[in-house]
């Protein structure tokens, strides 16, 4: 499929610096009552520094288990991860990470939640807390800063979560479905605030999402995975140039590639469904 073609995006990919994150032959089973359930198999990809990567696959198949795996929360069966170039599995705190539920800390106000990563890694108060205050405000939670999770919405709940993982000092950030809680709208602010801080501030990041268009709009590079055991069924480099704008949404090229990735994971939805 000639989709699976180098992008014009200036990658770093064939110069000698290591991958920000490679991932090679991952494969993980899990036993519940003596029944073994393999859910990845054999999953390679690669993560180039300032890249912006894209998971997209069916309902199950193991996106969230890679995710623990890359950051070290579960040790995987076969494979390994290695950041930078030096094997990192099995390893935590080396990510960024925005989990599928956002995992707020209930005793800890919207402020407090938000500037968690910078103060593990002690990074310096005041200007986190300046800076903390100035995103809250953007994505909507100004005047929020001092009021406890339960008091939040859910979307409110993941636009914080988000933040949280954005203003960690960590180079890689892996962000699960970051906004499959919010409204249409809010969803489309947040991908435009993501995609301009983004370029502006670039890290290296992999994405999981149902939302095609959303992969298409932000990524650089999008794996698609196949069903249930998790694996990568196609690579597609997205070469729309940077800076981007929700424009190249109706030029053909996106709507050809948007065409072909919807058939693609229709045709995985099938067959896990038969
Ligand atoms: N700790 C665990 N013990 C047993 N089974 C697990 C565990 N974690 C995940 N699974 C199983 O692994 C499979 C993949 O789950 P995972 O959460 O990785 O899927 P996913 O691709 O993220 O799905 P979704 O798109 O719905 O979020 C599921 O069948 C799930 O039941
Ligand atoms: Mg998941």
């Amino acid at each position: 499929m000639e989709l699976d073609k180098a992008d014009g995006d200036g990658r770093l990919g064939t110069s000698s610096v290591p991958p920000a994150l490679e991932v090679s032959g991952i494969s993980k089973s899990f036993t519940h009552r003596r029944r073994e359930t393999q859910v990845l198999n054999q999953v390679s990809l690669t993560v180039e520094p300032q890249e912006f990567v894209s998971i997209v696959g069916p309902s199950g198949c193991g996106k969230s288990t890679l995710f623990h795996i890359i950051g070290g929360l579960t040790l995987p069966d076969t494979g390994t991860v290695r950041m930078n170039g030096i094997p990192v599995t099995g390893q935590r705190g080396k990510i960024s990470y925005m989990p599928q539920q956002p995992a707020l800390f209930p005793w800890r106000s919207t402020l407090d939640n938000v500037l968690l990563g910078g103060e593990l890694q002690g990074a310096p108060q005041r200007e986190a807390r300046e800076a903390a205050r100035h995103w809250l405000a953007k994505i909507g939670l100004g005047g929020f800063e001092r009021a406890y999770p339960h008091m939040l919405s859910g979307g409110m709940q993941q636009r914080a979560a988000f933040l949280r993982a954005m203003l960690a000092p960590q180079e890689l950030m892996l962000l699960d479905e970051p906004f499959s809680a919010l409204d249409a709208l809010t969803r489309e602010q947040m991908q435009r605030w993501l995609l301009e801080l983004w370029e502006e501030n670039r890290r290296s990041v992999l994405f999981i999402t149902h939302n095609i268009e959303e992969a298409l709009l932000l990524s650089t590079r999008i794996y698609v995975f196949s069903g249930r055991p998790g694996s990568v069924l196609h690579t597609v480099e997205v070469p729309f140039p940077r800076p981007r704008r929700e424009e190249i949404a109706d030029s053909p090229e996106f709507l050809r590639m948007r065409r072909q990735l919807s058939e693609w994971m229709r045709e995985e939805q099938a067959k896990s469904q038969s």
